[in-house]
């Protein structure tokens, strides 16, 4: 959650319960935003209900916002004493030939670097022009929604000329050993590879990470240099500590071992996460099964998390409690992704898929079936399923997962592919 404070007589948290709520996947393309001061002034309970919204999301967390109830005076009389933010979004109902008049005091106690958004209720282009000519950012018509005004702020904050930040994917496991490592690391070879894009991969299984064996790689620092040594860290000292896994994956490793304890408080990881997302244009991460301040803090913070399960009764109420989990921690983004792996093991019980996904009421991003010789070979000779059987169904199910998870439309349609297979296992193909 953004720094956001409130100026609310009668109050200090404003009306909650927006009627415009955001479609989840609505605020997707948008980037967080960077470490800014927003002062909103708002004259209706609705405004006042938005903005808190955009406080709770995700994209805000960097910024700071302060919310206040009142219009252009109010705003006029604060900013006679106190220096303005980055921003300034305000709410106004003064009719258009009015609006320029009442905004030319606020004008003069506005520092130049401020932008200003302004929220009216009038729909005429002729006022936009003119607002614009005359240095206001943006001009919007009220009644606004959330994703307007994180748009708006983007708009404005967010350099499109910059090198775009990287998307960040977590793996998760719903319980240990359900082959979420596995999945991630094919995962982010299968990326790298299929579209030729700058991928590093980050064991944050600090004692005992696999990514190290998976690419038979022995890297003597990784992520345990920046973790326990942010101050140094940036682009040029995270450069050091990657390994290269093959022509466009890269490793940040874990260093799998046992010399000392590995406790971590709630954002340790969130400034290699930024340096990562400034690094390359993915990043992937393997997160060990567990559920710590510090799990939580980055589950929060990711752009999209794919949680691997096996189909058993434990995997299941694990899903269901991580899927509530997540649904508050990030309430304005898509559920994650859900992967049924190791599914027909020989002679272990097991829920079918049908029956597993039916409580959750989702539909899987792949289910990859149990096949202790390809996935034991592989992870004993240090290479990846797509380099041992390129064809077979596993590799196909991981190219799937790279284009999903990457948002990249699938491939191959005219051949039989993962998703047939899929309704197949589930008996509806
Ligand atoms: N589909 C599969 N078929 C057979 N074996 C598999 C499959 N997927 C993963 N495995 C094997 O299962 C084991 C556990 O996998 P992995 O280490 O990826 O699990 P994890 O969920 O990351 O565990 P942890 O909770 O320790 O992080 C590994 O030996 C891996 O090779
Ligand atoms: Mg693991």
């Amino acid at each position: 959650m953004s720094t956001v404070s409130y100026d609310i007589p009668g109050g200090d948290e404003p009306l909650s319960g927006t009627e415009d709520k955001v479609t989840p996947g609505d605020l997707d393309h948008f980037r967080p935003l960077p470490r800014i001061s927003i002062h909103a002034f708002c004259i209706s309970d609705s405004l006042l209900a938005v903005m808190d919204d955009c406080s709770h999301d995700r994209r805000m967390t960097k910024a700071s916002l302060r919310i206040t109830q009142g219009g252009v005076s109010a705003a006029i009389n604060m900013f006679a004493a106190a220096p303005t933010p980055n921003l300034i979004i305000l709410e106004t109902d003064a009719r258009p030939q009015e609006l320029l008049v009442e905004l030319q005091p606020l004008a003069e106690v506005c520092d130049p670097s401020t932008r200003v958004v302004i929220i009216g209720r009038y729909n005429d282009i002729a006022l936009y022009r003119e607002l614009i000519r005359n240095g206001i950012s943006e001009y919007i018509v009220a009644p606004v929604s959330m994703v307007e005004v994180i748009s708006a702020i983007a708009g404005i904050f967010v350099d499109p000329d910059a090198e775009p930040l990287g998307r960040s994917i977590a793996f998760i496991g719903a319980k240990g050993g359900a082959g979420s490592s596995t999945i991630a690391h094919n995962a982010a070879f299968s990326i790298a590879s299929l579209f030729s894009s700058q991928t590093i991969l980050a064991d944050l299984d600090l004692p005992y990470g696999t990514a190290n064996i998976d690419f038979d790689q022995d890297p003597a620092q990784g992520i345990a240099e920046a973790v326990f040594a942010p101050e140094r860290l940036d682009e040029v000292f995270l450069d050091r500590l990657l390994t290269s896994c093959s022509q466009n994956l890269s490793l940040l490793a874990a260093p799998s071992i046992l010399d000392r304890a590995y406790d971590f408080e709630r954002g340790a990881f969130l400034p290699v996460l930024e340096v990562l997302q400034r690094s390359a244009p993915v990043t992937v991460l393997d997160v060990p099964h567990g559920w710590g301040d510090w799990t939580r803090a980055l589950l929060a913070e990711v752009d999209e998390i794919v949680l691997t399960a096996v189909p058993d009764l434990a995997n299941l109420r694990n899903v269901k409690n991580l899927l509530d989990a997540l649904k508050k921690l990030r309430p304005n983004d898509k559920p994650p992704h859900l992967i049924l792996n190791q599914v027909g093991m020989p002679k272990r019980p097991e829920i079918t898929p049908a029956d597993f996904l039916e409580p959750l009421e989702m539909t899987p991003l792949a289910i990859i079936p149990f096949d202790a010789q390809l996935f034991g070979n592989a992870a004993n000779s240090g290479r990846m399923i797509a380099e041992i059987d390129g064809k077979g169904p596993a590799a196909e199910s991981f190219s799937q997962i790279a284009h999903a998870i990457t948002g990249r439309t699938s491939i191959r349609k005219n051949r039989k592919n993962g998703l047939d297979r899929l309704l197949g296992l589930l008996g509806r193909g």
